[in-house]
């Protein structure tokens, strides 16, 4: 075939495929049982949307979009990221008052790909709308813990820190451009071209850190409102058994976030893509959007990167595979029966030999096989254990009991 999928998109497929189905299903459960019923907005939003949303500066926005013009002549944007088109779907729906929304799905950014780095990625993530304290933020915070510490994510670490709001950032950020342009002979082009437009994003510079270990905090420039409420949102996380480390460097890559930022690592995933995920409080963002004063807080989680961290599961995905000695219409019948009473069995619909059912049977390393063997016949059930005849009608049964 001379045709592959674009670089830096995969596909995907049995086994490998059966890990993401469970983190996933995971992923529903968890949201589920913190009260976020599913969102689901397009992939394609306008591309003011983000320009506006993510911040003209970023490098999402700068670098990393897939923007084209539609036939009709508009800009549109496949999403690189949830949270502007939550909150644009939010606004439009007229809804007042808290409201709570969790998404799964693709998203999209010209990247370079690496492991763990895609451009075409896979997202779960919840927002919470229209609410100020700090019981939202670390609700959030723990229920992005609790799901990868769940799913299985090793040496998983919870970095906090606040990045303040419209009171006290504009005049940290000009405590902090003054600090960089008097640092300018060290540091690298790419930070240097930041300090007027974007100073925080600076503090995120991988080669920059030794000159950045003396710049000034965020943390030190709070005003009182935003200190309250960050010390607020670490005793609740603290109170909820979630561990965490403050890290004072932590900005994130996107322009929206207001105070509490957060970001989720898997420690033994190689460091350039060690974020499994993250997110904060953006409490003007639905303001930058055209709508009314919305605060919020949300994190999205990077599948393949949980996957990665996780590791491939390769277990089967069928419990059963159905041999039939009297050819593939009598197994359909006999699947049919036991998959509406629960059983997870696949058969051979071809009518090849009892040899080559086995040998498939093996192939996909089923845990049992049953042997249809003819009308009035019980099943003969095999398993690594042994072989039982069961009747077709206590097939079922025997399953649950098994589990
Ligand atoms: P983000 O940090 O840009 O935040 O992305 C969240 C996670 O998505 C990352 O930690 C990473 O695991 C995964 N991710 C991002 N880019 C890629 C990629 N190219 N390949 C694989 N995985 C990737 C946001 O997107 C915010 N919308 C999160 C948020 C929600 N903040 C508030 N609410």
């Amino acid at each position: 075939m001379t045709f592959q999928p674009p670089k830096g998109t995969d596909d995907l497929m049995a086994p490998q495929s059966q890990a993401w189905r469970e983190v996933l299903s995971l992923w529903d459960d968890w949201s589920g049982r913190y009260g976020f019923p599913l969102v689901m907005t397009p992939v394609l939003e306008s591309t003011e949307l983000f320009r506006r949303g993510v911040g003209d500066t970023t490098e999402v926005v700068t670098k990393q979009m897939y923007t084209f013009e539609d036939r009709g002549g508009r800009s549109v944007t496949l999403r690189p990221e949830g949270t502007a088109g939550v909150v644009r779907a939010y606004l439009n729906s007229g809804h007042q008052g808290a409201w709570k929304g969790a998404y799964s799905g693709p998203f999209f950014r010209y990247e370079r790909p690496q492991g763990g780095r895609r451009r075409q990625f896979w997202q779960v993530g919840v927002e919470y709308l229209d609410v100020e304290g700090p019981a939202a933020d670390a609700e959030v915070v723990e229920l992005g813990y609790r799901y990868l510490e769940s799913a299985g994510v090793p040496n998983l670490e919870l970095l906090i820190n606040s990045l303040g709001d419209s009171e006290c950032r504009p005049g940290y950020v000009a405590v902090l451009r003054d600090y960089l342009r008097g640092k300018e002979a060290e540091l690298g082009e790419d930070s240097i071209g930041l300090i007027d437009v974007n100073p925080l994003r600076v503090l995120d510079s991988k080669p920059d850190q030794p000159v950045l270990v003396d710049a000034p905090r965020m943390v030190d420039n709070l005003c009182d409102a935003c200190s309250r409420h960050f010390e607020a949102v670490k005793t609740l996380v603290e109170g909820l058994g979630v561990p965490f480390t403050e890290d004072h460097g932590l900005v994130r890559g996107l322009d929206y976030y207001t105070r509490t930022t957060f970001e989720y690592v898997g420690r033994q995933l190689d460091t350039a893509q060690n974020a499994v995920g993250g997110g904060g409080r953006y409490d003007g963002l639905a303001e930058t959007l055209g709508g009314r004063p919305t605060p919020g807080v949300g994190f999205a989680l990077g599948i393949d990167r949980i996957v990665l961290s996780v590791g491939e599961l390769d277990r089967p995905y069928l419990e059963a595979y159905l041999v039939s000695e009297t050819g593939p219409e009598d197994a359909l019948q006999v699947a049919s029966r036991l998959r509406r009473d629960g059983v997870n069995v696949d058969f051979d619909s071809e009518g090849r030999s009892v040899k080559a059912q086995f040998r498939a049977a093996r192939r996909i390393d089923v845990a049992v096989t049953l042997v249809w063997k003819g009308e009035g016949e019980p099943i003969d059930v095999q398993t690594k254990g042994g072989r039982q005849d069961v009747p077709l009608e206590e097939v079922s049964d025997w399953f649950k009991e098994r589990t």
